[in-house]
């Protein structure tokens, strides 16, 4: 069985495989594009509300993203699908407040009206299979406290970004902002050192948060198609549903 269908027929089993096999998955704090968007997710809602009192952090991975969000709430869940990832999170975000378990979306394990604010980044269109989604947001939705706020990243094509956000509304949210990060350029940049990556130098170029933050200029130029990644932050219709 090749690993798409893994991933679809036995996702628990695919992550945690991944997880056995690589010491960090996507390599997120080696790669500059992916360390900005995990500063900027943070900035963005301190800048939108400063503090908040429960933090749901959905596919926490190994706590790269959770440990920066730490310090803008009083409770944070973080829970992962791999127990891997969760043991590593664990150690990673050392905190008394900070709580990580193994769980899965869709499955939430929460009270009604919970979390002030819910993080699915780099989540829905990764591991949520297409028929799954529509009871994913809705279980979001129900976590949420009234007037809570969700912030999604995903990695999307183009022609999916308008869907995406059309399906967010459509799951009782309205949208906040968008922000699209601009960084097309910079996978484009990344992919050229492929054969090459494990050069010091190129490690140095490809983690340099310098060179992501200058090719978002060219990126900017390309108007939409300038990002692969965007981020929504969206908040809990009070609309009955
Ligand atoms: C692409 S990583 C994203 C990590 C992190 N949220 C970020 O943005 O940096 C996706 C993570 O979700 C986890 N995952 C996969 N399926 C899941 C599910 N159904 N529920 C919760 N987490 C899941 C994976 O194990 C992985 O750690």
């Amino acid at each position: 069985m090749n690993n798409i269908q893994t991933k679809k027929s036995n996702p628990n089993a695919y992550y945690q495989k991944i997880y056995s096999e690589q010491k960090e998955p996507w390599n997120y704090r080696a790669r500059g594009a992916e360390i900005l968007r995990h500063e900027e997710i943070p900035d963005l809602l301190f800048g939108f509300k400063g503090q908040f009192e429960n933090i749901l952090d959905i596919g926490t991975s190994l706590g790269q993203l959770t440990q920066k969000l730490l310090p803008l709430s009083k409770r944070l869940i973080g829970f992962d699908v791999s127990p891997l990832a969760i043991k590593s999170a664990r150690l990673n975000c050392p905190s008394s407040h900070a709580q990580f378990l193994v769980a899965a979306l869709p499955g939430l394990p929460f009270l009604q009206e919970t979390f002030d604010l819910i993080v699915v980044s780099d989540g829905i269109h990764e591991f949520v299979l297409k028929e799954k989604r529509k009871k994913a947001l809705a279980e979001i939705h129900r976590s949420l406290k009234k007037d809570g706020i969700c912030l999604f990243s995903d990695y999307l094509k183009l022609e999916d970004f308008d869907r995406f956000l059309e399906f967010i509304e459509t799951s009782h949210f309205e949208i906040v902002f968008t922000y699209p990060l601009y960084d097309r350029v910079w996978y484009q940049f990344e992919s050229w050192f492929k054969g090459i990556r494990n050069f010091s130098w190129v490690k140095k170029l490809i983690s340099s948060i310098t060179i992501a933050k200058i090719l978002r200029m060219p990126a900017r130029l390309l108007g939409k198609y300038g990002s692969r990644h965007i981020l929504i932050l969206a908040q809990k219709s009070s609309e009955k549903i």
